[in-house]
């Protein structure tokens, strides 16, 4: 019978398919699972399913000889070594697709709680000052006609496009290439560089996967080319982004606000930010919803199932 390591809490339905496929030890807590336990665990694995705060690099393969599949609970997947996996054979797979409207969402939300800066009406009710209603109380920017640049243009930047299309937005995209003409046109959607995105965009929306490339993708200089009108979206992930870089920016508002789900040495939120007003700040909150979490548990544990089958994945990722 195949021994299934799971690295964290996942939902049931998820843990339900891997017990019938074999048999499942999982970390069942909330705090990061000790590495000695994992290693000891993943010495007799033929399968890990893993979340996106583990990392799995050559410590962790090492300690996992019979390792078939790496079967992480995320779409992204940048805390795994791929090319390490691929040099010992073990296959690796995502959970695109089932996260998309739920992550997509959130970024609309983020947008909407940055340009009607409702995180600071929020914290103005809860701080018990008194307020009255103003003429010019907390205004925000509206969104008709306004520009999403969204960088990234993969399943989440495109969900994301058809939300701010009905919000009255127009969207600009830069991506390594264009999307169909069909979806284009869709979307009304323009395939710009990203110097022009960044210079021409009201809202700046991170949606591309991290790596080598993207990492400080938006540094000093980028922001510096955002209009000081602009705001910045991450629901990414956060090393995409140079947070010293963009604490410093909204400090001397050369840019009018951010808003980020994901941060650079999450869960470390960078200090500065705690106290801007024009941060609006989500502990990676892309995926949570319940249905999310379980579909994305279900596709992983699918993948896990039919590695160890000795068919092909569904989602698989190679380097
Ligand atoms: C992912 O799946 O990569 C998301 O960041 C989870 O919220």
């Amino acid at each position: 019978m195949s021994r299934i390591v799971v690295t964290g809490r996942i939902p049931e339905p998820g843990l339900e398919l891997l017990r019938d496929a074999g048999d499942v030890w999982a970390w069942d807590a909330d705090d990061p699972i000790p590495t000695d336990v994992r290693n000891e665990q993943l010495a007799s694995a033929d399968a890990a399913v893993t979340l996106l705060t583990d990392r799995v690099d050559d410590a962790f393969l090492d300690a996992a000889p019979r390792l078939q599949v790496v079967a992480n609970v995320a779409v992204g997947y940048n805390n795994i070594d791929v090319a390490a996996c691929e040099r010992r054979g073990v296959v690796v797979t995502n959970t695109p697709g089932v996260l998309t409207d739920a992550t997509a969402d959130l970024a609309m939300a983020l947008i909407l709680m940055v340009t009607r800066r409702l995180g600071e009406g929020e914290r103005l009710i809860r701080s018990h000052e008194p307020w009255k209603w103003g003429m010019f109380m907390m205004l925000g920017s509206g969104l008709q006609h306004r520009r999403l640049g969204i960088v990234g243009m993969g399943a989440i930047g495109e969900a994301l496009a058809d939300r701010a299309r009905a919000f009255g937005m127009e969207i600009a995209y830069h991506n390594r290439r264009a999307v169909a003409p069909e979806v284009e046109r869709r979307l009304g959607a323009e395939l710009l560089g990203l110097d022009e995105l960044l210079e021409t965009s009201d809202v700046v929306s991170l949606n591309l996967p991290y790596n080598e490339a993207s990492h400080h993708l938006i540094d000093a200089d980028a922001l510096d080319q955002m209009k000081p009108s602009a705001f910045l979206v991450n629901t990414a992930r956060g090393p995409i982004v140079d947070e010293a870089a963009l604490v410093e920016a909204l400090r001397t508002n050369s840019i009018a606000g951010a808003a980020l789900d994901v941060f650079e040495h999450e869960p470390e939120v960078h200090p500065g930010l705690i106290d801007l007003d024009n941060a609006v700040l989500v502990p990676h909150l892309g995926s949570a919803t319940v249905e999310t979490r379980s579909a994305m548990a279900v596709l992983a544990a699918r993948n896990a199932v039919a590695v160890l089958a000795g068919e092909s994945p569904l989602t698989p990722v190679t380097s």
